[in-house]
């Protein structure tokens, strides 16, 4: 008999606003929730944590860089429970500002990690997904096509590109691979790329979930639901902890989006302010 256990999975939930969309999860998600890390002991100790505080967890390793480690996650979700029903691509990564890599070495690196980890999780957990699946991408203010503001006429070109409605995954990686050679070679401002990586991969992945929602409107599984989020400025270790806002409040637009009922017309494939707001990704200049 098909297993019907309802399954949620978190990426980079060892800490920060990860650990916080945890604690929602195990409270509001009517199911197993995984708790997955890169690295098994800070992910263990995580969810002793939430043991102490009363919360209930499954865990598993989860690299997101790692094809081999995506490739067994996988095979036990998939072995396990046949499918799943929620994933929150939250692991991230930012290089700090006094860094001191040469930036091709910060843009692959964070592209790497923010895009093509985000992606080949996808690629291969979507095929699991059960209908009426929420995924919920922890994108950022970051990833808005503002940031995209290296040389005209290129910047304007790239932002049209990223922002089309037909514009392929194949494409779009093509473009963000682009990027990673252009800041190797020192070009990328002249190719219309902006300066900060981060941003460069967050608009990468901003792109990415419009295409991915387009691809679940006519996928033969019912009521396939992406959208993506700015978590807002939060006290973690990526911020140097210099953001205002707690994980707790960090974590309400990625746990909303990840637990939007069944059968919605709308949001998909869109993006939103920390308060839950719905902001037009393709018009907002600001
Ligand atoms: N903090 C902010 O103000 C802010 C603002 C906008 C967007 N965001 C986004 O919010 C998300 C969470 O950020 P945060 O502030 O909570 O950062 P954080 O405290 O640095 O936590 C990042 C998490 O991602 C994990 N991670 C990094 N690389 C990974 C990989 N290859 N595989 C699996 N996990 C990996 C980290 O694991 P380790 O512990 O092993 O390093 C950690 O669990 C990120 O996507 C970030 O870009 C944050």
């Amino acid at each position: 008999m098909a297993n019907t256990t309802r399954v949620a999975v978190v990426t980079g939930a060892n800490k920060g606003i990860g650990f916080g969309i945890m604690k929602e999860l195990c409270v509001k998600f009517e199911g197993l929730v995984y708790l997955t890390s890169r690295d098994e002991g800070r992910g263990k100790a995580a969810q002793q944590e939430l043991a102490k505080l009363g919360l209930s967890c499954n865990y598993h390793q989860l690299d997101i860089t790692n094809q081999a480690s995506i490739d067994k996650f996988a095979a036990y979700i998939k072995n396990t429970y046949g499918g799943f029903d929620c994933l929150v691509n939250n692991a991230g990564f930012a290089y700090k500002q006094a860094a001191t890599e040469p930036v091709g070495v910060q843009a692959r690196d964070t592209v790497g990690i923010n895009y093509f980890g985000t992606l080949a999780v996808c690629k291969a957990l979507f095929p699991l997904l059960r209908s009426h699946a929420r995924v919920s991408n922890v994108g950022s203010s970051a990833g808005m096509l503002k940031h995209l503001n290296g040389d005209e006429p290129h910047a304007s070109e790239l932002k049209k590109k990223m922002a089309s409605d037909t514009i392929t995954e194949a494409e779009l990686s093509n473009l963000m691979n682009q990027y990673i050679e252009s800041a190797n070679n020192g070009t990328h401002r002249q190719k219309g790329w902006g300066s900060s990586t981060y941003c460069m991969s967050k608009i990468g992945l901003s792109a990415l979930s419009r295409i991915q929602q387009r691809h679940f409107d006519t996928d033969p599984r019912e009521d396939l639901v992406v959208n993506f989020c700015h978590p807002g400025y939060v006290d973690t270790d990526m911020s140097s902890h210099k953001g205002p806002l707690t994980i707790e409040e960090g974590a309400v637009a990625a746990v909303y989006l990840a637990l939007l009922p069944p059968n919605i017309t709308s949001p998909k494939g869109q993006f939103h302010w920390f308060d839950c707001k719905l902001i037009d990704w393709v018009t907002t200049a600001n």
